[in-house]
């Protein structure tokens, strides 16, 4: 029997158990949004890779800088290499989440929560409660800075899901205060711009399972979205994600095993006053195999207001956008169908 009511649902996952050689027709998307086949010969440019040993070389940090800015202001999307994460600890937390993803579905239930306001929240598609399609994905989201105020709250099996995630957890937001730094100094603003605000700031893992899939060209993992933050650092255990290019085509991330990917959020974009863009992604699907990420999101607090930074605002250049804060964006997405609406749409100055 199908549970009903608002925090149970089917999961991709169980979905899945069953041998089916067709999707429900309701993860069937209209023609227009199915993910069409990737023209690989069309493309020409490949995606920017970026090698982190440089930030240890006073000589070589002009030229870290300059990398970022290029891809930040052309794309919005970076991986990173030699950035310091043990490989192990990049793949630990994906046993964990493959794990936890495994385990009958009553263990996992107990943290499925409707309301996008809560810290810890299991779930499948987007916002199952409001998708008109639903999207082949199952995840999981928690809070993890400060570590010390969320970790009790996560799941407590698998009975390793805390150490190993809680360790790339740890080590994903070092990394990001470092890139933060980085991405600041390429705008031309002070390292320290709102130091204690992204110090502060918050981290939600949302850690996804996207099974393999009868019909990959017709279903997505998830939809074309931007993130609401300022970085999203992505680990994933096998190709899937696909960015949308200046030139509005979408186009597939490859695959760099131990490399991370860098994404600029909304919060960027803002700050940034328009100068970067925080990228379009969506997530594709394939027949073979399950695909497993853990998305590091990382914004301001949940009440500090964004707006662009005074120093990128002049004459030339008015502000763009209005405030926003993190608090603002989850009232938006628990009310709005964020495949409707663009969230940094809303915050653009007419
Ligand atoms: C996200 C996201 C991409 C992926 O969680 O916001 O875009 O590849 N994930 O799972
Ligand atoms: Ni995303």
């Amino acid at each position: 029997m199908e549970a009903k009511g608002d925090s149970s649902f089917t999961s991709v996952t169980s979905l899945t158990k069953k041998f089916q050689q067709n999707i429900p027709q309701q993860y069937v998307l209209p023609p227009s949004q199915r993910p069409n086949p990737t023209l690989a010969g069309h493309i020409s440019t490949s995606l920017p890779v970026i090698d982190l040993s440089m930030m240890d070389h006073p000589a070589h940090k002009s030229k870290l800088i300059n990398q970022v800015h290029d891809a930040c202001s052309q794309l919005g999307f970076f991986q990173v290499i030699n950035h310091g994460i043990p490989t192990s600890v990049m793949q630990d937390a994906l046993d964990s989440a493959e794990e936890f993803f495994d385990l009958p579905s009553d263990e996992k239930m107990c943290f499925a929560l409707t309301d996008v306001h809560k810290p810890v929240r299991y779930g499948t598609s987007m916002n199952h409660g409001m998708d008109k399609v639903f999207y082949w994905r199952d995840f999981i989201k928690h809070y993890a800075n400060p570590i010390s105020e969320w970790i009790h709250l996560w799941p407590s099996n698998p009975p390793t899901y805390r150490e190993k995630m809680g360790s790339y957890a740890k080590a994903v937001n070092a990394l990001q205060k470092k890139l933060t730094e980085v991405v600041l100094e390429s705008l031309g603003l002070n390292v320290n711009y709102l130091h204690d605000d992204f110090k502060e700031g918050s981290q939600v893992m949302a850690v996804n399972c996207y099974p393999s899939c009868p019909e990959p060209d017709l279903a997505l993992g998830m939809p074309a979205h931007t993130d609401f933050g300022t970085l999203t650092i992505l680990n994933q255990t096998d190709q899937g994600l696909e960015i949308m290019d200046h030139d509005k085509k979408w186009r597939p991330v490859p695959f760099i095993k131990g490399a991370l990917i860098v994404q600029l959020g909304d919060q960027l974009e803002v700050i940034s006053n328009g100068r970067y863009k925080s990228i379009p992604h969506r997530v594709i699907l394939n027949m073979q195999r399950k695909r497993l990420s853990i998305a590091s999101l990382h914004s301001m607090k949940l009440d500090t207001k964004v707006g662009p930074a005074p120093e990128l605002v002049d004459e030339q250049h008015p502000a763009a956008y209005k405030e926003g804060s993190f608090g603002e964006f989850l009232d938006y997405i628990s009310a709005t169908s964020l495949t409707e609406y663009k969230y940094i749409d809303m915050l653009k100055n007419p």
